[in-house]
C-alpha cells in the first residue's frame, strides 16, 4: 500500500511517499481502509523529534492521527464492527499511520462514524474532538452557567471546544486574530478577543476554567484571569507528574516533567488553582458521544482545507504554519 513515512527525526522534512507492506490487524483491531485523514499539529511535532521522549516510536513509521473509512478485515475477537462498516478514530499511540491506503485500529478506540458526515468530515473530527472532551469534561467537569476561556479559537481544537462549552451551557471566551472574529463567533463564543488589538489579560476576570494551547507567557497569564478554585489546563506542556505517571514513563522522565512544570504548578498553588496537563488519548466510547452530539446537531465540523493524498507533505506544511481555520484533511477515495 502507499503510505507517508517518517524516516527519520527532522523538523520541516517532507515524508517520503514509499509502498510499504499491508498491515495486518492485531486480534482486537480492525483494518481500516483509509477515505480521509485529518492532519495536526501533532504530526509536525512528532516529526520533528519533538515527542521523542514520550513516544519513543521505532523508525520508519507511518505518521498520521485521524481516519474515516470502511472496515474491510475484523480481527477474531473484534465484536461491535463488521466488514463495510463506514467508522472513524484517533487511533491509539504506537498504532498510528492514517497517512496510509489502510490502517489498524483497535476496536476500543474505534467508533461508526456519524451518518451526517462526508467521510472528509468525520476524520476531521476525533483527536480534535477528543481533546475537548478530555479536557472540558474528564478534566475540568465544566458546567452549565460556568466561565470557560478556550484560547486560539479559530483552531483545530478551538472550533470544537468553543461548540462542545457552549452545549454543555457554560459561558466562553476567546481569543482569535481579527479575520477570523467572525469565525469563532459563529461557533458561539460569547466573549471574543482579537489579540492583535488586545491582551486577554485586560478582559478576563474570575474564570472557572481555562484551556490553554499556547506559549509559556500565554500561560502565565491565564493564571490572572481564574479565580481560586478555578482549573487550567494545557495541552501545549509543560507536562506535569501526573502524566508521567500516567504513561509509566521512565524514572529521568518523570523528574524532567516535575522540573518543566515546577514553576507554573507552584504559582497556581499559590492561587489556589488546579494547574493540569492532558496529552489526549484514543478512545472509543467518548467517540461515540461525541457521534451522538453531532448527529444531534450540536457540533458541527469546522474544515479549511481538503488537500489530495499525494499532497500530504503541503498539507502538513499549511498546518505547521499555524494559520489554519478548523481543519485540514487529505483525501484518499
Ligand atoms: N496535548 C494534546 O493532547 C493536544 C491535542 C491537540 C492539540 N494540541 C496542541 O494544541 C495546540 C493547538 O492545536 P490546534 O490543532 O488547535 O492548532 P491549529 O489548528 O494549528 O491552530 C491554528 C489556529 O491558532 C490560532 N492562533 C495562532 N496564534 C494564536 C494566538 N497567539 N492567540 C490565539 N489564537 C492563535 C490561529 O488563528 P489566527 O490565524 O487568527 O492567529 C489559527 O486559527 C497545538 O500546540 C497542538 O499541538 C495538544
Amino acid at each position: 500500500m502507499k503510505a507517508f513515512a517518517v524516516d527519520r527525526y527532522q523538523k520541516q522534512a517532507p515524508l517520503r511517499l514509499a509502498e510499504m507492506p499491508t498491515p495486518e490487524p492485531h486480534e482486537d483491531e480492525v483494518l481500516v481502509e483509509v477515505h480521509a485523514a485529518g492532519v495536526n499539529l501533532l504530526d509536525a511535532k512528532i516529526r520533528g523529534g519533538e515527542f521523542k521522549l514520550i513516544l519513543p516510536y521505532r523508525l520508519p513509521f507511518i505518521l498520521g492521527h485521524d481516519v474515516a473509512g470502511v472496515v474491510v478485515k475484523v480481527g477474531p475477537r473484534v465484536r461491535q464492527f463488521k466488514l463495510g462498516d463506514e467508522v472513524y478514530a484517533r487511533p491509539d499511540d504506537f498504532r498510528i499511520g492514517t497517512f496510509a491506503e489502510l490502517v489498524p485500529v483497535r476496536e476500543t478506540s474505534l467508533a461508526l462514524k456519524p451518518r451526517s458526515l462526508t467521510m472528509e468530515e468525520a476524520a476531521s473530527i476525533p483527536l480534535v474532538g477528543l481533546t475537548a472532551w478530555q479536557a472540558l469534561i474528564a478534566k475540568a467537569n465544566l458546567k452549565k452557567g460556568q466561565k470557560v476561556f478556550i484560547q486560539a479559537g479559530s483552531g483545530g481544537v478551538g472550533t470544537f471546544a468553543i461548540q462542545l462549552a457552549k452545549h454543555l451551557g457554560a459561558n466562553v471566551a476567546t481569543t482569535t486574530s481579527t479575520a477570523n472574529v467572525a469565525l469563532v463567533k459563529g461557533l458561539g463564543a460569547d466573549v471574543v478577543i482579537d489579540y492583535k488589538t488586545q491582551d486577554f489579560e485586560d478582559v478576563l476576570r474570575d474564570y472557572d476554567v481555562v484551556l490553554n494551547s499556547q506559549d509559556g507567557k500565554t500561560l502565565e497569564k491565564s493564571l490572572r484571569v481564574l479565580k481560586g478554585g478555578g482549573k487550567l489546563i494545557s495541552i501545549s506542556g509543560p507536562p506535569d507528574p501526573e502524566f508521567g505517571k500516567d504513561i509509566a514513563a521512565p524514572g529521568f522522565v518523570k523528574l524532567v516533567m516535575r522540573l518543566l512544570s515546577s514553576g507554573v504548578r507552584r504559582k497556581a498553588q499559590g492561587r489556589g488553582i488546579g494547574y493540569s496537563f492532558l496529552f489526549m488519548k484514543a478512545n472509543g466510547s467518548q467517540l461515540r458521544e461525541i457521534t451522538r452530539l453531532i448527529e444531534a446537531g450540536a457540533i458541527h465540523p469546522a474544515i479549511d482545507r481538503v488537500f489530495p493524498f499525494e499532497s500530504t507533505n503541503e498539507a502538513l506544511a499549511y498546518v505547521e504554519a499555524g494559520r489554519a481555520k478548523g481543519k485540514v484533511i487529505v483525501r484518499l477515495k
